[in-house]
């Protein structure tokens, strides 16, 4: 099929470049110029597992291209993806600017009959908003073109495995035609008939999917974090916690690790809309509200632990950090809550020698006064406390004996659970985790070294 995708950021190249790989051929545009010369030469602008790869192979191929110009993809395509940035705004509702500054644009080089999917995020009603303005240019739903919404799953870091191997496809269209030529698209991913599904349904139900799938998630993320605190403060292990939730079918096990909170430019943000969605509908969300204050929650609960680990105070004490992107496997820093939890830490007095893998550069630009180390050796020396904020694979292979050396005192806090407590404690380390009981601060409290064997 002749597909164009306009919006080269994460959705669109992901979108466009595996679309591309599945033999249509692939017109990807962006206005700014800069960024299409460089991909025409396979430079990706972000860091995402296999995607340069995969790029370049289907520019090769000559199945993908790069141009600014609309017109051009427009023209040379029947099924055209918007998939621009649909960012917060400052009041919390979604930012529409650019689906309707493109919608406006589209209508002028259209012509002939054109299926028109939206891959961005937007509210309910967004698509009332699109129908007007080519309404008024003139141009009938049905005859001139019709509208598929069809949202992405797509993790960041995970982001190629998880449109070649999709857990359900969701169309949403008014007009059964269109959506099954989109459906088309993603057909050569289901490998048995049902599996996964194809959801064809309403626009404004596939729309309400894809907040609901994000929200969903965040709440997960939101509560396992609510019962990891209280475990350790009851003297339960959130680990076994989560698992035994997790052998109930219907509850499953993903999204059950404890940690520092959620965060990354997607499940904040369509939160926040969603929110705002229902208060503009006159509906107080309560129960979504209180997801978004544990996430915040989160962040001080991790640093009221790193401050009592340190006897208090964080006045002048330097902490070596681990971790800056809000995920591992990305480079992303947006809505970290490792950048929150540094910040707060700066507030209070102490100072921060940080170190990433893939994030300084981005944290560069928002984190000021702070240190960055070359490795993670080098963040824990002469530190008073190591702080785990990012579960890179990385972190969990280091000579933790070096580490122990390195640091002015054996204090770790480990917001994303990735030591055992006690292989830690007997290490000599003060450890502690994110509920998880660790028997050097059970010592502190009066308690027993081991824990005690549960249920067995
Ligand atoms: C998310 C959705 O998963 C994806 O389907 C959607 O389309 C885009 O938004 P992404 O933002 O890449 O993807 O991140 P995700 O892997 O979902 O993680 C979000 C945050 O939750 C991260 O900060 C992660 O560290 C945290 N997390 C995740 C937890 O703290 N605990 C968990 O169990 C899972």
């Amino acid at each position: 099929m002749r597909v164009c995708v306009v919006g080269t950021g994460y959705v669109g190249l992901v979108t466009g470049a595996a679309l591309a790989s599945l033999g249509n051929s692939v017109i990807c545009i962006d206005r700014d110029e800069e960024k299409i010369a460089n991909l025409k030469t396979g430079n990706i602008p972000f860091y995402e597992k296999g995607l340069e790869g995969l790029v370049t192979k289907n520019l090769s191929a000559r199945r993908l291209s790069f141009t600014t110009n609309l017109a051009t993809g427009v023209t040379s395509s029947d099924v055209i993806f918007i998939a621009v940035g649909t960012p917060l705004r400052p009041t919390g509702g979604a930012d529409l600017s650019q689906i309707i500054s493109v919608t406006k644009d589209l209508v002028k080089v259209m012509a002939g009959y054109k299926i028109i999917v939206v891959k961005s995020t937007v509210p309910v009603g967004t698509s009332e908003l699109i129908l007007d303005i080519f309404a008024r240019e003139g141009r009938a739903e049905g005859e001139d073109f019709d509208m598929v919404f069809n949202p992405e799953f797509l993790r960041e870091g995970d982001a190629l495995y998880d449109f070649f191997h999709p857990t359900r496809i969701v169309i949403g269209s008014n007009n059964e035609r269109a959506g099954q030529k989109v459906a088309e698209l993603f057909k050569p991913l289901i490998k048995k008939p049902e599996e996964p599904g194809i959801i064809f349904t309403t626009i404004a139900n596939a729309k309400m999917i894809k907040y609901a799938a994000n929200t969903f998630l965040a709440s997960r993320i939101s509560f396992i974090n609510e019962i990891a605190n209280i475990c350790e403060r009851v003297g339960a292990d959130v680990r076994e916690v989560a698992k035994g939730l997790g052998y109930d079918r219907r509850l499953g096990n993903g999204y059950l690790s404890a940690g520092i909170g959620f965060g990354g430019p997607c499940l904040t943000k369509d939160l926040k809309a969603l929110i705002k969605m229902a208060q503009d509908h006159g509906y107080e969300p309560y129960h979504l509200k209180s997801i978004l204050e544990k996430n915040e929650h989160q962040v001080r609960e991790v640093v009221r632990k790193i401050k009592e680990a340190m006897g208090g105070t964080l006045y002048n004490k330097r902490i070596g950090i681990l971790g800056l992107a809000f995920k591992a496997e990305t480079s992303d820093v947006r809505n970290s809550n490792a950048l929150r939890i540094i910040e707060l830490l700066k507030d209070q007095g102490a100072t921060i020698r940080a170190y990433d893998p893939l994030a300084m550069p981005e944290a560069k630009r928002i984190l000021l006064s702070v240190e960055y180390a070359r490795d993670a050796y080098s963040a824990a020396e002469g530190s008073n406390a190591l702080v785990i904020l990012t579960d890179w694979d990385e972190f969990k292979d280091l000579d933790l004996g070096r580490i122990k050396k390195l640091l002015a005192t054996p204090i770790i806090i480990d917001g994303r659970n990735i030591y055992e407590p006690d292989k830690m404690a007997e290490m000599g380390f003060n450890y502690r985790g994110v509920g998880r009981q660790s028997p050097e601060a059970n010592l502190a409290k009066g308690g027993r070294r081991t824990l005690p064997k549960t249920g067995r």
